[in-house]
């Protein structure tokens, strides 16, 4: 058992009339990978939205570590350890992939402000990004215009920049979308061996359900707005509701 590093209490958020997050209680705790699955529309992405401070809810609290971080900024949660990969591509595409690695790099280094050096001076943080970099097999397009890179390879890309703040959690809202199976199988083993070597705890939202069934140690199911099962891969199998609301896809 892992501590519990955030856990949520009745959360609400509404989008006008429409109750988009229906008294959601969520707890995620650190050492495992769990997995946020459910249909279309579930509320997945504004969950995410809450915890990380890219919304703020209309009802409920956020808790990291006990503390209530409900109205904080991202980049106060960022600070915390708190970080994310988005739905929609983050990248900076006129950057190399060098330089977008770098920038997370930079503001865990607090450099900053010394912007007006060329970055690669940096040794430090040249290494580590050397190091992301391999460990992404992105090292040998560096100097490539981010921009310019597949897609498979954007997103790998996306993924390295959450990783690189070195998050005590990280959030990956469908890590996987858009990407060749070659390109899926590499973001797959890139999340387990991270989270094996235990610095960092994941959190996926994913519609891939194999990939949700051999990765996660814990699967919540979210449908309108809250939680409709949570357990370990195989209870979530049997479960008769999460079934229903899957009928017609194979778990
Ligand atoms: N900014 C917004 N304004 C209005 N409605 C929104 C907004 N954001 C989300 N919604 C609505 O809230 C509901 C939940 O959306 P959300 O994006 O969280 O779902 P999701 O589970 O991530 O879906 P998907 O699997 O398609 O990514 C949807 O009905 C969506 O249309
Ligand atoms: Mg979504």
């Amino acid at each position: 058992m892992g501590e519990i590093l955030i856990n949520t209490e009745g959360l609400i958020k509404t989008f006008g009339k429409f109750v988009a997050i229906d008294e959601l209680n969520l707890t995620f705790e650190s050492g495992i990978i769990t997995s946020i699955i459910g249909p279309n529309g579930a509320g997945k992405t504004t969950a995410i939205n809450l915890l990380t401070g890219a919304l703020y809810p209309d009802q409920g609290k956020v808790f990291f570590r006990g503390e209530d971080i409900t109205f904080l900024q991202p980049d106060q949660r960022v600070r915390r350890g708190i970080a994310r990969s988005f739905q929609v591509m983050d990248i900076f595409p006129m950057l190399t992939v060098l330089e977008n690695v770098q920038l997370p790099l930079l503001a865990r280094f607090r450099k900053t402000r010394k912007w007006f050096f060329p970055v690669p001076y940096y040794g430090d943080i040249l290494d580590e990004a050397e190091i992301i970099l391999n460990y992404l097999g992105l090292w040998n397009k560096k100097d490539v215009t981010a921009g310019e890179l597949s897609h498979g390879d954007q997103r790998l890309l996306e993924m390295g920049m959450a990783i690189a703040s070195k998050p005590e959690i990280c959030f990956l809202d469908e890590p996987s979308s858009g990407m060749n199976p070659l390109e899926r199988a590499k973001v797959l083993e890139l999340i387990r061996s991270l989270a094996e070597e235990g610095s960092t705890t994941f959190v996926i939202v994913e519609h891939d359900l194999d990939v949700i069934f051999s990765l996660s140690d814990r699967i919540i199911v979210m449908n309108k707005g809250s939680v409709l099962a949570e357990g370990e891969p195989d209870e979530i199998r049997k479960n008769k509701e999460v079934i229903e609301i899957y009928l017609g896809e194979e778990i």
